[in-house]
């Protein structure tokens, strides 16, 4: 449905829906309001960053008054690659062909949105470029020359022949970035946007005395995303735009993500297969998965259908997207130990399946992307790799072992706890409420492998974890409602047989305090025992936010050079 002219906020009904349907029980300290979660006494320290992506691609600019004069996109001079800048897990849907996409119903025009924003987890090598702006008025003009022919579209990533020789790069910025350009950031209608992160910790659980300074303030005023198959062409693309854009920007931080090696490439560094469920998109996504939800294209590009805010975006934000960064530290060993100190079914299991199979359901997956309701006993390498079989499933009925069994109030399978169930409850919820929740995830590992030594002490000494890329059109319904309301509220899903699920064992803080986690143990199914729970205290977070940045990409770059 087409919302021209709507003047709603963008966020006022997630907001109003959390007010009406979601406190945390362990959560009491703090309160919602329509607009904002409050923190009467300290409830958990958040650490988030908002950037807004600006995309422009030559249809947008050409129809834009004035665009006329811009430089042309850039053409493959320099040859043509023969290798993918991007990873091909088999798990993970493939990308459509751009004959795919225009065969779609109603094509969005993908040479006018950036080619990370649609595209997924696929990166093979990913630099995150943090920077301020000193001096506008070159960055503007160098942006317009120099840095517009540069940026990638979706449809060329596309195709192999199509992508950059040297790297893909993609540019959003910050709140404050756009005002340091000229352009008026709130015209952009995201609260969210404007406030910035680090002002919103609390409401997503973040504790910000862990959060790299960088992302403490206000200074970063945009990122390049710049990625390619090797760390030199990364290095050879930012040499570039730095020679570009000289002395007109300040680097403030960096992050280099990179796939994993071998056959860990698209597992994150827990080792879980990752990826895995992206919601098929309307106009783009072709073939659609089994499994896979269709959306239209507004609930993650701004001014398409079902943006929340589609008629009041101004018209160089269309097609592009608020991009919520957050570098989630993992703490590999801490993990490892955990589960080996908790084996799961020890009567039937060997201590090492009793520990995979408690990792496998505080993720809802095993490490090869098998779901646990699918597979709920041991791991399925093959249903983990079949992309048309290991997203086709829902959380209530289940054809064995019990034909017609209503799993709604019962967590033999999958935990209601389980992380891939407290982001997308998968009919826990009615789809009208679920499917404007969706983000679009293009994350990446960074940092090493464990090494020997912090293998055998179990305590992490190097920093590893998420670079975490999520995409909405708007940043509430999207990461701020799954981290604040889903992933950290101790009763979600709502409605169950326990009223205390405990927050996601993954992801979920309760501030750094010990969390129980119901579920965990099908030993104790519901709702057959005294206990039937199966509550397990995950006594330490292994997963850190160090930081959270959000930005705008795509129609926004437009607009900081028509300003
Ligand atoms: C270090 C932190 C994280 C790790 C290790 C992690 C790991 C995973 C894994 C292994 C999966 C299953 C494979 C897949 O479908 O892609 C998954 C799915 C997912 N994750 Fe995370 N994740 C992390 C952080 C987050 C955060 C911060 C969010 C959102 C706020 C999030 C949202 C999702 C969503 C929406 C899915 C798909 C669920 C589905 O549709 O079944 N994850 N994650």
């Amino acid at each position: 449905m087409v919302r021209a002219g709507s003047d709603r906020r963008p966020d006022s009904h997630g907001r109003a829906y959390a007010a009406k349907h979601y406190k945390s029980p362990q959560s009491k300290s703090c309160t919602l309001t329509p607009f904002r979660l409050h923190s009467k006494m300290p409830c958990k320290a958040i650490s988030t960053l908002l950037v807004v992506f600006l995309l422009f691609a030559g249809q947008f600019v050409a129809a834009h008054p004035g665009a006329n004069d811009l430089p042309p996109r850039r053409r493959v001079t320099q040859g043509q690659r023969t290798k993918s800048l991007l990873i091909n897990p088999p798990a993970l849907p493939q990308l459509p062909t751009a004959d795919a996409v225009a065969a779609t119903d109603d094509p969005l025009n993908i040479d006018n949105i950036q080619a990370d924003i649609l595209a997924g987890m696929h990166k093979d090598k990913e630099l995150f470029f943090f920077f301020s702006v000193n001096d506008a008025t070159t960055f503007k003009s160098k942006l317009k020359s120099d840095i517009l022919p540069l940026i990638t579209t979706t449809r060329q990533i596309l195709a192999v022949n199509t992508q950059p020789i040297t790297a893909a790069v993609n540019i959003a910025f910050s709140s404050t970035g756009l005002v340091t350009l000229g352009v008026d950031s709130t015209a952009i209608g995201d609260s969210d946007f404007v406030a910035g992160q680090f002002s919103e910790t609390d409401t997503i659980g973040d504790n910000p005395s862990l959060w790299n300074s960088a992302f403490t303030g206000t200074g970063i005023h945009g990122v390049f995303l710049l990625a390619s198959d090797t760390i030199d062409n990364i290095n050879t693309e930012l040499a570039n735009i730095q020679s570009i854009l000289g002395s007109s920007i300040t680097e403030i931080h960096r992050l280099q993500g990179a796939a994993r090696p071998g056959s860990e490439s698209g597992h994150e560094h827990f080792g879980f297969m990752d990826g895995i469920a992206q919601p098929a998109v309307n106009g783009f996504t072709n073939p659609v998965l089994p499994g896979q939800t269709s959306v239209n294209a507004g609930v993650f590009l701004l001014g398409e259908q079902d943006d929340p805010n589609q008629g009041s975006r101004p018209s160089w934000a269309v097609d592009g997207s608020f991009l919520v960064f957050r570098q989630l530290q993992q703490l590999v060993p801490e993990f490892n130990q955990f589960l080996t100190d908790h084996p799961l079914d020890t009567d039937t299991l060997t201590p090492e399946q009793g520990s995979e199979l408690l990792g496998a359901r505080m993720v809802g997956r095993w490490k090869s992307g098998a779901p646990v309701f699918l597979s709920p006993t041991a791991d399925d390498p093959e249903l983990g790799a079949d992309r048309n079989r290991n997203n086709d499933f829902n959380y209530l009925i289940a054809s064995d072992p019990a034909p017609g069994t209503e799993n709604h109030f019962n967590q033999t399978r999958c935990p209601f706890s389980a992380h891939i169930r407290k982001v997308h409850p998968r009919g826990d919820l009615d789809p009208s409420v679920e499917n404007q929740h969706f983000i679009i995830r293009s994350s990446i590992p960074y940092g090493p492998e464990v090494t020997n030594a912090e293998a055998a002490s179990s305590t992490t000494s190097v920093d590893r974890g998420l670079a975490f890329v999520s995409y909405q059109s708007n940043i509430f319904n999207g990461f701020v409602f799954l981290q604040s309301i889903w992933i950290n509220s101790v009763g979600f899903p709502f409605g169950k047989v326990d009223p205390t699920v405990g927050v996601d064992p993954i992801i979920g803080s309760l501030g750094g305090g010990p969390k129980n986690i119901s579920g965990l143990d099908p030993a104790v199914p519901c709702p057959d025992a005294d206990n039937c729970m199966g509550q397990l205290d995950v006594s330490h977070d292994v997963v850190l936010p160090r930081g959270t940045y959000a930005s705008i990409t795509s129609g926004p770059i437009w607009g900081v050079i028509s300003y």
